[in-house]
């Protein structure tokens, strides 16, 4: 499949898809093989289930947004960008999907003049540490940004209630009661490799049901293993890989590929363009190790390891 040649389709036929080919070892993480990380993870997420308590003890984490302020605002002035060169009206409500650690969002969308925002994940898991969010307040100042007068830092809670933001931790049920041509614009960051497989078309299209006319959705997608960055995830059946033992344990991913993402965004109705694209030069993983039916998909599709995906709601 020549990935170059579906990258965008009309009316984004304009956006520059940054390309790159990765030159340097993908491997992160605790240096362990694949199949030992799967075995550990499995038993730490059954003798310490809360997220929380794993959290503290540095053993897992959900991203380092409540760490990294700049990379927060950052965030947001990006798909603000978006919007402004392919959305249509001013944008007054913005959800992030799969926040992880920190609701920092809703005090830079407000900053940035949103109305309303929504935080939508499938747990409770940003952080209550108020420091998080005073931090954010001081990057945000530093960067030009004025947060308005009335934030409220007494507790996580009160701040997103003075910043009109709505935190929803139900995952794709929470999008149900959002209504209809509500978004104006919509993100994720390393979210979308993560909703689970059977619910993946439904979140698609309620994201689409949200939108507004015009309005922009981007995805920052990442399609390597999270056992160590190669393809280690794909050795496995579906039965087994979407069992409760392996879906259940803290490294699951849907597995879906580049292609189909874009097919599932398609039919959802959204236009779209692939903002960026990061391929291996070689499979990391050997494609005989591969299970049916990766093993038979072309070398490009599964060379893809990140992408970053422009959705555009048509007029
Ligand atoms: C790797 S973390 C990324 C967190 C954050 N976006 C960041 O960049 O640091 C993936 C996040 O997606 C969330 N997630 C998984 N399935 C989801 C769903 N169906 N709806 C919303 N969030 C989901 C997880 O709970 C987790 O917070």
């Amino acid at each position: 499949m020549p990935i170059a040649s579906i990258v965008a389709e009309p009316p984004l036929q304009d956006v520059q898809t940054a390309q790159h080919v990765i030159t340097s070892n993908t491997k992160r993480g605790v240096p362990m093989p694949w199949w030992a990380k799967i075995a550990a993870k499995v038993v730490l997420s059954r003798v310490m289930p809360s997220y929380q308590v794993r959290q503290r003890l540095g053993l897992f984490r959900h991203g380092a947004m409540d760490r990294d302020a700049h990379r927060q605002i950052r965030q947001v002035e990006r798909v603000i960008a978006h919007h402004r060169a392919h959305g249509r009206n001013t944008p007054r409500a913005i959800l992030e999907l799969g926040p992880g650690d920190s609701v920092g969002m809703a005090l830079v969308a407000k900053s940035m003049g949103f109305h309303t925002s929504y935080l939508v994940d499938v747990g409770d898991f940003a952080s209550r540490d108020m420091q998080v969010y005073t931090r954010l307040l001081d990057a945000l100042r530093d960067t030009g940004h004025t947060p308005p007068s009335n934030v409220d830092t007494s507790s996580r809670d009160a701040l997103l209630k003075s910043v009109d933001s709505s935190y929803r931790t139900i995952g794709t049920r929470a999008l149900k009661d959002i209504p209809d041509t509500s978004i104006d614009i919509l993100f994720s960051n390393a979210v979308l490799e993560h909703v689970a497989r059977s619910e993946f078309q439904d979140l698609i299209e309620e994201t689409f049901r949200i939108m507004t006319p015009g309005a922009i959705a981007h995805h920052q997608i990442d399609l390597m293993d999270h056992l160590g960055g190669a393809l280690n995830n794909l050795r496995f059946s579906e039965r087994v890989w979407e069992g409760r033992l392996m879906s259940n344990s803290g490294f699951y991913t849907n597995r879906l590929r580049f292609s189909e993402i874009l097919d599932i965004a398609k039919k959802a109705g959204f236009n779209f363009a692939v903002t960026q694209i990061t391929a291996w030069p070689e499979l990391p993983t050997p494609k005989r190790a591969l299970a049916a039916p990766f093993n038979a998909l072309p070398d490009d599709e599964l060379k893809v390891a990140t992408f970053g995906l422009l959705l555009r709601k048509p007029d």
